[in-house]
């Protein structure tokens, strides 16, 4: 990493209604990063926002009958409140009502128009109110806006424009020779694309006041408000004290990381660096696009109701779940799907099974065989070939997630570290230190064990920014404290003798059932380390039966049962979710299940299933569920377990 500095921005966010999905994943992406480079030393600056001027913000306020600073005051409180439940480090929060901010902005105006860069003009052509842009007629498709395909008005006016036409070509040179300023390529592509094939207008960044009341005055013509976008994009530099402190201004800026979703393109790699170049302001090392997150395949909506709301996510799955699974989830640039299937399936594939049970065998084994404190290293330890092998996929590990910093490739270095992990766990199969434990080799149980715990600690280190609550309670277990990227690359960094503490469960399994995903049970308490704390080899899970492992008696306490479908109708309200009775032998019942993306009701009707027939009833949607049917599930695929034959009734045991 060369650079010197780290400064990462999110775009500012409306404050026309609450955070989105959308909203929380730029955030928490750039909290990622932000902390990565301040782990990495780097001295690191991250600031986010709230865009509070404009047509859609005034026009939210009329709705909810505010006035437009009450609209703001309310909703920006949505966005504070969610950076902190979601763990966001931001040193700086701007307001585009801030006197702070304002001020400034008039004053890049005043010395923009001064110097002739905007100028007064009468206006004709297209205007489109949701995009709140300005298209000449050739643009329009079929008369509608060619951004969001809404009907553009005709409208005619008095205005200021700024002179962006004048900066056409030394844009498009400027792309060309500085490949790393728009990334993914192909969204640098794009830009070019549209900047090689159409005329640059100038930029209208005014608005009458007849027409739109909610902005900062132009310093020249007090009858005309700011266009929302011109106020917006200065916020990347009014927030560090451009014009006000040089000192400040100079240490962040350029940005190094400027984060937008692909919606915002054009206004980020078009009007933001013609501005910028006008005011002879240096551009931005990198603006860095990301794709969408899309409910399934299908665009997330508030008319379709398919929005996925952040906090409650939060709430449901714990902060660092959701935190982890959005980073791993999406290659950066290209669109992602959240559903909660996908979500509870990552969570206990790497979160549950892989990392949580490899904790909870390695603690539970130094209780067991090593006193509960950690064993120390000989001087051997990474001398046999597994060892070395495992010690490789964990500096792999690292390595890759260092290059994965730089590129913006976050969940690929998040599917390296889970390798290792996994690897942790194959090395424990092969050593099986059960087996040496039983056999007396005492200091090969060690050596397995303190290399199991030395690769947790440098993958929690990678982690960590990802997950910072959940991997501070993992490496408190072995005495650590906060990484240090440093070192990530050394062998036997804890303490021979250091207690093992009591983890609990780090991450319980989440149960899907056929409709909904149940809540976390509640977490248990951290045990504090030292005086009071459990000893490791109290505790009563056995190594050799890990965690998400049952036994034969559990097995045996789920009654699953055939039932016949009698009548199936959809669930008002609820797409998901189909309304079943059935008989299991003489007796009926109704079940809610979650399967009407892939089944019509009548194709379920009919059909013997196989239903746990001791689930305890619960209500769906205010409906009561008597029991849970049985699907198989792999992708977007889903089909119900059937029996292989029809049997004289329903209500057979199934074993
Ligand atoms: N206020 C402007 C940005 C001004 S920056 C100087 C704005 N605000 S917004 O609230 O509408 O959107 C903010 C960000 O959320 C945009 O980057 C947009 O791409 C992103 N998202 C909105 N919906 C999204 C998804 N479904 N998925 C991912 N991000 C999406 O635009």
């Amino acid at each position: 990493m060369a650079d010197e500095k780290y400064y990462v921005t999110t775009p500012i966010y409306y404050v026309n209604d609450k955070p989105h999905i959308g909203h929380a994943y730029t955030t928490i992406l750039a909290d990622v990063l932000a902390r990565y480079h301040r782990l990495l030393g780097i001295p690191t600056y991250f600031l986010t926002g709230t865009d509070e001027h404009g047509q859609k913000v005034q026009q939210a306020a009329e709705k909810n009958g505010l006035m437009p600073q009450q609209q703001c005051d309310q909703t920006v409180v949505r966005f504070q409140e969610l950076w902190k439940r979601l763990e966001i480090t931001h040193d700086d929060f701007i307001r585009t009502t801030e006197p702070r901010h304002k001020v400034i902005v008039q004053e890049v105006l005043q010395d923009l128009f001064d110097r002739d860069e905007i100028y007064r003009a009468d206006y004709q052509g297209w205007y489109c109110v949701g995009c709140e842009r300005f298209f000449v007629e050739k643009d329009l498709v079929e008369g509608n806006c060619p951004e969001c395909g809404r009907k553009a008005d005709a409208i005619q006016e008095t205005n200021y424009f700024f002179r962006m036409s004048n900066y056409q070509d030394w844009l498009i040179d400027y792309i060309e020779t500085h490949p790393e300023f728009i990334q993914p390529d192909f969204r640098a592509n794009e830009t070019l694309g549209f900047l090689k094939t159409k005329k640059l207008q100038d930029l209208c960044i005014s608005r009458p006041k007849a027409r739109l009341a909610w902005g900062i005055d132009l310093p020249f013509d007090s009858d005309f408000v700011t266009y929302v976008w011109f106020d917006a994009l200065l916020n990347y530099i009014t927030a560090i004290g451009y014009r006000r402190d040089d000192v400040q201004f100079n240490q962040w800026w350029p940005a190094t990381h400027q984060l937008i979703g692909k919606d915002i393109l054009t206004t980020h790699t078009v009007y933001w660096p013609t501005m910028l170049k006008a005011m002879g302001v240096p551009l931005p090392k990198t603006v860095f696009a990301h794709g969408w997150w899309l409910t399934g395949r299908t665009k997330m909506s508030k008319s379709l109701g398919n929005v996925v709301n952040p906090m409650e996510m939060a709430d449901r799955f714990g902060v660092d779940a959701f935190r982890y699974f959005l980073i791993a989830e999406m290659t950066v640039g290209q669109d992602a799907s959240f559903t909660e299937e996908a979500f509870v399936r990552r969570y206990n594939s790497d979160l549950a099974n892989d990392l949580g049970n490899l904790l909870s065998r390695t603690v539970n084994m130094l209780g067991r065989y090593c006193d509960g404190k950690f064993p120390g290293l000989g001087k051997d330890a990474l001398s046999g070939a597994p060892e070395k092998e495992l010690w490789a996929a964990v500096q792999s590990a690292v390595a890759e997630m260092e290059s994965s910093i730089d590129t913006m490739r976050l969940n690929s270095g998040l599917t390296a570290v889970l390798t290792a992990v996994r690897k942790v766990n194959q090395y424990f199969e092969i050593k099986q230190p059960w087996t040496q434990a039983k056999e007396g080799k005492t200091e090969a149980v060690g050596i397995t064990l303190a290399l199991a715990a030395e690769s947790l600690r440098v993958c929690s280190a990678l982690l960590y920014p990802v997950m910072p609550e959940k991997m501070s309670e993992l490496r408190s277990v072995f005495g650590l404290g906060k990484p240090v990227l440093s070192q990530l690359k050394t062998f036997g960094v804890i303490k021979s003798g250091t207690p093992v503490g009591s983890p609990g469960i780090l991450f319980p399994r989440v149960e899907l059932n056929n409709a909904e995903a149940t809540p976390l049970p509640p977490q248990p308490k951290k045990e504090k380390r030292g005086e009071g704390a459990a000893s490791a080899k109290n505790m009563s899970i056995e190594p050799e039966k890990p965690e998400g492992i049952i036994t034969y008696d559990e097995v045996m306490n789920v009654k699953l049962r055939t039932a016949k479908v009698l009548a199936a109708e959809r669930v008002e309200g609820a797409d998901k979710l189909l309304k079943l009775k059935i008989e299991i032998g003489e007796e009926k019942r109704q079940l809610i299940a979650g399967i009407a993306l892939y089944y019509e009701p009548e194709r379920v009707i009919g059909k013997t299933i196989v239903v746990v027939a001791n689930l305890k009833s619960a209500k769906i949607r205010g409906i009561e569920s008597q029991g849970m049917l049985l699907c198989a599930s792999v992708g977007d695929r889903l089909t119900l377990i059937t029996v292989d034959e029809e049997l004289p009734s329903s209500g057979a045991v199934v074993k």
